[in-house]
């Protein structure tokens, strides 16, 4: 489905890494967070170790705990509820846009509004059972879906509004611009992840940026088992993690970062192979792009079939002629232990679940040629 783009400069970098004695807290780390503060103009850059290990310590930093509601995506990949229950939180989902399957601003805010108001009001957002009554809600939770940056001023505004955090998980939107601004930058704090299908990789890991300067300090600490300034190996301020970035991986990403604009151009070129073929299949729908999205970074390329296509067979057929495809995403809310414990039903949250049954992800990464996007159309048009 996806190939990293690593060049001999990420080989060497990492193999020097591997002639010191320090793997782990040392330079690497700090060059890599330098290099993204400068990238993201952000005041605070941390590494982790995944995008989930990111997301969780941004949900401590917002102070979310026990019976707290936070307002996010059912169309998503799971870390971003999964960091909530993490912390005993409830997800209170909100249907996306049918364009973008980003969360619906809109709704996002009449959410707050009826929760804030409670009663009735509240009761119509909250799952059919597993919320704590009288829950409060402190967190807003948008997605930046398949590299497009969600309606983050719309948002932003319904967090100013209700005294609410923001959350920006931008794993898979590194490099994207909202109206001029880089993603991940945009709310409270940001993350960006870098497994290997990602814009950049470091193998796993992630970095989060955030301007809060006390949050950021709280977030180092619990990466680092809970270990405060001051505190030695052994003495533990706060209930922590080992969430650390290695420092293999570090230099590997702080090579990948100084490549960025190389890769996302790659990337775009790919995406737009795609998008000319595709125009040729009648049925076929290419990835949209909302006005706000004056950057896109590919994260991956996902096609929408008309209604009355069987998206599931074609998925079948084309893996029977080599060429991988997967449905992406299937909702959060119908994922069998999200059902047990909330009680959510199909129908729930209709254009999550109608993205979710027409959407295929094609092969993609910036190391394709034109030639291989050539062959998954034709094999594509041909299995239609
Ligand atoms: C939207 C989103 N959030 C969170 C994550 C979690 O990142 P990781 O796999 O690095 O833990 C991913 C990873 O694919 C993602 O796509």
């Amino acid at each position: 489905m996806s190939s990293p783009d690593l060049s001999d400069a990420e080989r060497q970098a990492v193999a020097a890494v591997l002639r010191t004695p320090n793997l782990s807290m040392g330079g690497e780390i700090l060059a890599f967070e330098a290099a993204f503060q400068a990238y993201t103009h952000s005041r605070n850059a941390l590494g982790v170790s995944s995008g989930t290990a990111g997301l969780h310590l941004c949900v401590r930093a917002a102070g979310i705990q026990d019976g707290d509601l936070v307002i996010t995506s059912p169309f998503s990949f799971v870390a971003s509820a999964n960091v909530l229950l993490f912390e005993r939180a409830t997800p209170v989902f909100v249907d996306v846009e049918p364009h973008t399957g980003n969360i619906d601003p809109q709704q996002a805010h009449q959410a707050a509004s009826d929760l804030l108001a409670g009663g009735r009001a509240a009761a119509r957002w909250l799952p059919r059972r597993g919320a704590e009554a009288g829950g409060a809600l402190k967190a807003l939770l948008p997605v930046d879906v398949f590299g497009q940056p969600a309606e983050m001023d719309a948002i932003c505004a319904t967090a100013r509004d209700y005294d609410l955090k923001v959350i920006e998980d931008a794993c898979e939107a590194l490099g994207a611009e909202y109206n001029g601004r880089k993603t991940g930058t945009l709310g409270d704090y940001g993350v960006y992840a870098f497994y290997p299908n990602k814009q950049i990789t470091t193998g796993e890991g992630a970095v989060i940026v955030t301007d809060d300067d006390a949050a950021a300090d709280l977030m180092r600490a619990l990466r680092n088992q809970g270990r405060a300034p001051g505190d030695t190996w052994l003495q533990h301020t706060h209930l922590g993690y080992n969430y650390r970035l290695d420092e293999m991986s570090a230099a590997l990403g702080r090579v990948q970062l100084s490549r960025i604009e190389e890769l996302l151009g790659k990337r775009e070129q790919v995406a737009r192979w795609y998008t000319e073929r595709l125009e040729e299949i009648p049925g076929v729908e290419a990835p949209q792009m909302a006005p706000s999205t004056t950057q896109a970074s590919w994260f991956v390329y996902v096609v929408r079939f008309a209604p009355g296509f069987d998206r599931d067979a074609i998925a079948r057929r084309l893996e029977q002629q080599g060429v991988p495809a997967r449905p992406y995403f299937l909702p959060i809310h119908l994922q069998p232990y999200m059902v047990e414990r909330f009680g959510y039903r199909a129908g729930d949250f209709p254009v999550t679940e109608d993205l979710g049954k027409r959407g295929l992800a094609l092969p993609f990464s910036g190391v394709m040629s034109e030639q291989q996007v050539e062959t998954v159309c034709r094999m594509l048009a041909r299995v239609i």
